[in-house]
């Protein structure tokens, strides 16, 4: 698959539009026994018509146990992956060939091959934003969500290869700063131009608010090394996957948070916390990778069985232990 940046399409469907395709999903669904899986940063209108909507934790957990026959993938096209990888007598759709993952495709299957001829006795560890040939180089695979349980299960004299995404390796050093831990220099296009400066422009503007910062942006490596020197207070500075960041934002008391990530999680927030406000650190981040799903192609890849992605049976193999091993670890 190649992967060049997509145009971010302005659909302006009318509610009525939206509620004849949402109903032609539900229709086409029931009638192939099909989910339809939507990632937290989809649009609106395509989480409002999927049957679970989470992070890519919860999303391959979804995968891996769900009884329907037809898995639609309204996410990227590694989350596809994994999802056939886990379940592979189920057939798994990815409605737009074009939703790749810039962080994906920061590393290869040959890459992590010379990186670990280079520190043979290490522990490999990827996130699960990597191929599937990338995974079955792996001993473990993670998610933001359970990066540290993942680092945790490791025997403490291990080293580990942590790959592919910088910042979230810069997270796991900070917190765990006993471990010898070696990090690739990959990073997501969308989070690496959350910075700092961007983030503390939005805490001036509502010094009230609380702070959810997913660990892959530019501000989060920073914002942990002051929260342990004390430069910036702990309290009311929250670093999470998605998912993590809805459970705060119904746990916490506060009425205003600062939503440092892809902005379509706000409408999850919204959802699930009607009465509180939302703020987005910078309302461009967008991924268009994930922006290419659509109602109209969820809809056409159930009518039309289309893009069928699968993954060869001796890359599944090997990916399945480290990816086994990312379901099972962590809330
Ligand atoms: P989560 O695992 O937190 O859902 O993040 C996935 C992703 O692609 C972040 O950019
Ligand atoms: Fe990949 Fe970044 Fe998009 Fe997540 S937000 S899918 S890491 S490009």
């Amino acid at each position: 698959m190649t992967l060049s940046l997509p145009v971010i399409e302005r659909l302006d469907e009318t509610p009525e539009e939206v509620a004849g395709l949402t109903a032609e999903i539900h229709e086409l669904a029931r009638r192939r026994n099909a989910v339809v899986l939507a990632h937290n940063y989809q649009r609106p209108e395509v989480q409002d018509a999927a049957d679970y909507v989470g992070d890519s934790l919860g999303l391959s957990r979804q995968a891996a146990k769900t009884p329907a026959d037809v898995i639609i993938f309204a996410g990227v096209h590694f989350m596809a992956e994994t999802a056939a990888i886990l379940s592979p007598a189920k057939r798994v759709l990815l409605p737009d060939l074009k939703a790749g993952c810039s962080l994906a495709a920061t590393i290869t299957a040959e890459d992590v091959r010379r990186w670990k001829a280079e520190f043979p006795d290490y522990i490999s560890v990827g996130y699960v934003n990597t191929t599937a040939e990338v995974k079955a180089e792996l001993d473990y695979c993670c998610t933001s969500g359970n990066v540290l349980d993942v680092i945790d299960a490791i025997p403490a004299d291990r080293g580990i290869l942590f790959l592919p995404d910088f910042f979230l390796g810069a997270h796991v050093r900070r917190m765990r700063p006993q471990r010898r831990v070696e990090v690739w220099m990959g990073e997501c296009h969308v989070h690496k131009e959350i910075r700092v400066d961007t983030l503390n422009a939005a805490r001036a503007r509502y010094p009230d608010a609380e702070v959810l910062v997913h660990p892959e942006c530019g501000c989060a490596g920073q914002l942990i090394y002051e929260m342990g020197r004390g430069g910036i207070a702990a309290e009311g500075l929250h670093v999470a996957s998605t998912e993590g960041m809805i459970r705060a934002v119904t746990a916490r008391p506060a009425k205003r948070f600062i939503v440092a990530t892809e902005t379509g999680i706000m409408h999850r927030m919204r959802q699930v916390a009607p009465d509180k406000e939302f703020i987005a650190a910078d309302p461009e981040a967008e991924c268009a990778f994930m922006k290419t799903i659509t109602l109209a192609n969820v809809r056409d890849s159930l009518a039309l069985d289309r893009y069928h992605i699968t993954v060869p049976d001796d890359i599944a193999a090997r990916a399945r232990g480290a990816i086994d091993r990312m379901v099972a670890l962590g809330k």
